[in-house]
Formats: C-alpha cells, structure tokens, sequence
C-alpha cells in the first residue's frame, strides 16, 4: 500500500512516499481502508522525535475511511462500516492525567497518511453523518484536543470571557466553535489581519494582532480563561489578561517551549495553570455529542493528495492556513 514514510534523516528530509506492506488486525484491532487523513502541527514534530536510526514510520494521527478487517474478539463493528478514528491510544477514562502506556497514533505506532491503518476497534467510532469525508478526516486530534482543554481542564461555563491566542491553528479554530456554542464570549489573536476578519465572521467578539499590544486592545477587559497553544510567543501577555483567579490552560508550544514567569505577579493574582494533553475515550465520546448536538463542523483550510506532503507539511510550518489540512487517499 501506499504511504508516507519516515526514514533514516530527521526531519521532512526524511520523508518519501512508497509502498509498504499492508497489515493485518490483531486480536481486539480493526483495519481502516482510509478515504481521509488530516495534518497537525504534531506531524512536523514527530519528524524531529523519530530517529534516523528507528524503524521506518507512517506518519499520521488522523483519519477517516471504511473498516475493511476485523480481528478476532471484536464484537459490533463491521466490514464497510464507515468510521472516524481516535488517535489517543491506552486511555480510557476522563482521569487527571493519562496512564502509563498512553499513546499518539503516528509514533511510536504507524499512522494514517497511508491507504490503510490498523487501530484497536476502540479507538474507532461511527463517522458522524452530517460530517463530510474530509471534516471528519480533519476532526480528531484538534476536536479531542480542544474539547478537554476548554471543558475538563478549563471548565469552561456560559458567560465567561475565553481568550484564544493563535486563531490559525486547527484546535484553536475548534475551541473558538466549541465556546461559542457553549454560550462563551471569545476573543481570539492573529498575526494575520484575514484570519482576524475571519474569526469575527466565525463568531469572535474580539479579533486582534498578536503582536500588538492586547490590554489597549481589550480596554481594560480581562478574561475568566485563556486557552494557550502558541507558547513562548504570547504565554506572558496571555497570562496578563486574566482576572484574579483565572484560568490559564496550556497544551501547545509552536513558538517556543520556555517562558520567564513572575512568580510575585501570579501569585498575587491567585491565577491557576493548567497543563493539558490530548483526551480520553471518555472524552472523545462527549466530543463527538457535543459536535453532533451544536452541528459543528471543523474548518478545512486546505486538502492535497497525499503525494503533495511536503507542500502541505509547509504550509502548516509557516502558519499559513486557517483551519485544518487534509489529505484525499
Ligand atoms: N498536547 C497536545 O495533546 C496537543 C494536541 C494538539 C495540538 N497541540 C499543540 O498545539 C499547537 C497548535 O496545534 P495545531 O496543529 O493547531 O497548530 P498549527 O495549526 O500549526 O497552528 C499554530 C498557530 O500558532 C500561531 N503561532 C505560531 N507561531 C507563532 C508566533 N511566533 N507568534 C504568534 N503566534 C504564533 C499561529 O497563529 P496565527 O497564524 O493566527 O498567527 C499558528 O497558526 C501546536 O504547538 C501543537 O503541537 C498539542
């Protein structure tokens, strides 16, 4: 089959596409022949932490397509089922922190920029129908993603004020739908005056440059909670809008992974921060209720051929697209 692969360089230097052997679903596993796949800013990650010297890689975390083998013990899922694949592997349950064992679909295990991916029958749910092939290839990693942070981790309730720096990015976009449906009022940033224009259309109250300077842009509003994925770049003038007592989550860290933090400022204001990852089973399920309930439907930036990875893994590394990248298979 075919696939894209990483091998013997670091980086996207290290990726072809080419054949690779198809496999066969083990006990408790399902095998996806996949119409769909979706990029993620993880993808150009996974790219640095595969090294040369390890197995060759299909690269991937989501996807979306028909279950075409079914192991044994695998009770209700059937061939030509059409299915939409959760790439958090090993947890179940909405806990804390995710178990020992927990897992991202792409690395160490093989992903979905391939014709065909092999998960545990767990980790496939109906692909909701409302969905297109290509928003439901999209969707996984950023909705599960976004859903924890904001609503387990953020706790997220009708009437706050969310601020979500980096409104290009594919989660962010999500958690900018997910809020605005729960009844949140959400202010977002951008380097881009187009993606700013865009999330005003998409529902924000408030679209600003990141770069500029956000309290004179707020005029004086501060916000219940802040959802964090640019890092180092905005992680102190995030902090530096939230009330007393306020909420700061954080999953991502594109533009850098270190910040200096004044300790006597965040004490003072008696702030929380909140580190998220992923989500659970558990999660994924509620995500896809609340999606299926608001009728929410991811953003696609754009969709390649699979054999146009690179253009694609670049347009993600230069924050070019708002919303989600794709792949037809
Ligand atoms: N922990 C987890 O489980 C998890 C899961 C999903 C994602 N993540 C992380 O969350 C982040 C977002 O993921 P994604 O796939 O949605 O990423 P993405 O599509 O690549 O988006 C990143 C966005 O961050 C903003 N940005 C990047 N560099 C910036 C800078 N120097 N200054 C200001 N803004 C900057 C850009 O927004 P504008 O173009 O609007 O300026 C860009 O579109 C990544 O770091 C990813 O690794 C973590």
């Amino acid at each position: 089959m075919k696939a894209v692969v990483h091998a013997n360089k670091q980086g996207v230097a290290g990726l072809t596409i080419c054949e690779m052997d198809e496999m066969n679903p083990k006990a408790g596993e399902v095998r996806v022949k996949l119409k769909t796949a979706g990029l993620n800013h993880r993808d150009l990650f996974v790219l640095v932490r595969h090294q040369p010297t390890d197995p060759p890689l299909i690269i991937g975390s989501d996807g979306a397509g028909l279950v075409d083998a079914i192991g044994e013990g695998v009770d209700g899922i059937h061939v030509g089922d059409e299915v939409i694949i959760n790439p958090s592997l090993g947890w179940r349950e909405k806990t804390a922190a995710p178990p020992h064992g927990f897992e991202i679909l792409g690395l160490p295990f093989h992903g979905t920029f391939a014709e065909k991916v092999v998960v545990p029958a767990d980790n496939v749910a109906p692909k909701p129908a409302y969905l297109t092939w290509e928003e439901a290839g999209v969707l996984s990693l950023a909705g599960l993603t976004a859903y924890r942070a904001l609503f387990t981790q953020g706790q997220l309730r009708k009437g706050m004020k969310v601020l979500i720096p980096g409104i290009g990015s594919g989660v962010a976009l999500l958690l900018l739908q997910f809020a605005k449906s729960a009844g949140a009022t959400v202010y977002v940033t951008s380097r881009s005056e187009e993606k700013c224009r865009k999330a005003l259309e998409l529902g924000a109250h408030k679209a600003f440059d990141s770069n500029g300077d956000w309290e004179q842009e707020l005029g004086g509003e501060k916000m219940d909670l802040v959802i964090e994925c640019v890092g180092a770049a905005t992680f102190n003038k995030s902090l530096q809008q939230l009330i007393p007592g306020g909420t700061i989550v954080t999953f991502g860290a594109s533009a850098g992974d270190v910040v200096d933090l004044n300790l006597r400022d965040f004490f003072y204001g008696q702030y929380r921060l909140i580190g998220s990852t992923l989500g659970s089973a558990a999660e994924y399920k509620e995500m896809l209720e609340f999606i299926q309930h608001h009728q929410i439907k991811p953003i696609i930036d754009k969709m390649y051929p699979l054999d146009q990875f690179a253009e694609a893994l670049q347009r993600i590394e230069k924050a070019e697209q708002l919303g989600k990248i794709g792949f037809h298979i």
